[in-house]
């Protein structure tokens, strides 16, 4: 059983290889870090192997597919991702754009070269996603919320891979916006990235369509839907400004 990551090199990622590496499955991690990489080649030795580059590059991604052919892959995890904190007129079009190649335009490569070939796609996309916008993460948030909708999208078209959201919450790894240190709330609803995999998982396994970890993120996910527009983009903005403060 082979399970390709993107995003192998972060936090979630390596958290979600070691729970597959234990359920026995061979691993085909990609990312740039080359560093980390290696770290993990030499930890799960002829169980894993290691592809280094750079998703935002399209034709890097196509030669990936070209040295992939032959194989059987079961599962793909679409993890790579990338945010930005601060205001819009802050942040450069560059920095905008490359979060859609990777969160977006990659996840789409990756998602139409395999679906309809391996059993399963699995997006990470995030709590986040669910919200109506997220000031002073606001081309962060509209990525995610792509994703929501097209993983949906494919759900509902029915195709013969199973396609499946993890939505983690604030997870800790070293995604920019991650509040390290936590206080108030926040204690209660920040997963570490171990949590997130196990979760990730054993709801996999369960055939679930939507997988958040986090019974505080379940709870709000369910009360966000109640929640006026501007109420909730009011509470996001106030969360991120005191990032923006650190
Ligand atoms: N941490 C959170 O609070 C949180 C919450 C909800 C959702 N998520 C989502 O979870 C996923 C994983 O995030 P994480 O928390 O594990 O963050 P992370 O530790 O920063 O990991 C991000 C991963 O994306 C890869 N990546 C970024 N740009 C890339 C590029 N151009 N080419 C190839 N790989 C690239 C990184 O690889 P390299 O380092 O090797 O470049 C790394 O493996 C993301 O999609 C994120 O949006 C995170």
């Amino acid at each position: 059983m082979k399970v390709l990551i993107t995003g192998a090199t972060g936090g979630i990622g390596r958290a979600l290889i070691k729970v597959f590496y234990r359920n026995g499955w061979e691993i085909l991690a990609v990312g740039r870090n080359q560093n980390m990489l290696t770290e993990l080649k030499e930890k799960y030795k002829e169980k894993l192997n290691i592809y280094s580059l750079d998703i935002e590059v399209e034709k890097n991604i196509d030669e990936l597919f070209k040295s992939l052919e032959g194989q059987h892959i079961k599962l793909l995890i679409n993890g790579a991702g990338i945010g930005e904190l601060g205001y819009f007129e802050d942040i450069s079009y560059g920095v905008e754009k490359r979060m859609i190649d990777i969160n977006i335009i990659a996840l789409i490569k990756f998602t139409k070269y395999f679906y309809g070939k391996t059993e399963g796609i699995i997006n990470i996309s995030s709590t986040a996603g669910f919200q109506y916008g997220g000031p002073l993460m606001t081309g962060y948030y509209a990525t995610k919320s792509f994703i929501n909708s097209f993983t949906f999208g494919l759900m509902g078209e029915g195709g013969k891979t199973r396609m499946m959201l993890l939505c983690p919450g604030p997870t800790l790894t070293n995604f920019k916006g991650v509040n390290k240190e936590l206080k108030g709330l926040a204690k209660f609803y920040t997963t570490t990235p171990e949590e997130v995999a196990e979760k990730c998982y054993s709801d996999y396994l369960k055939g679930k369509r939507i997988s958040i970890p986090g019974k505080i993120n379940k709870i709000l996910y369910f009360f966000n839907k109640m929640m006026p527009i501007m109420f909730q983009l009011k509470v996001i903005k106030k969360i991120q400004e005191k990032k923006t403060k650190k």
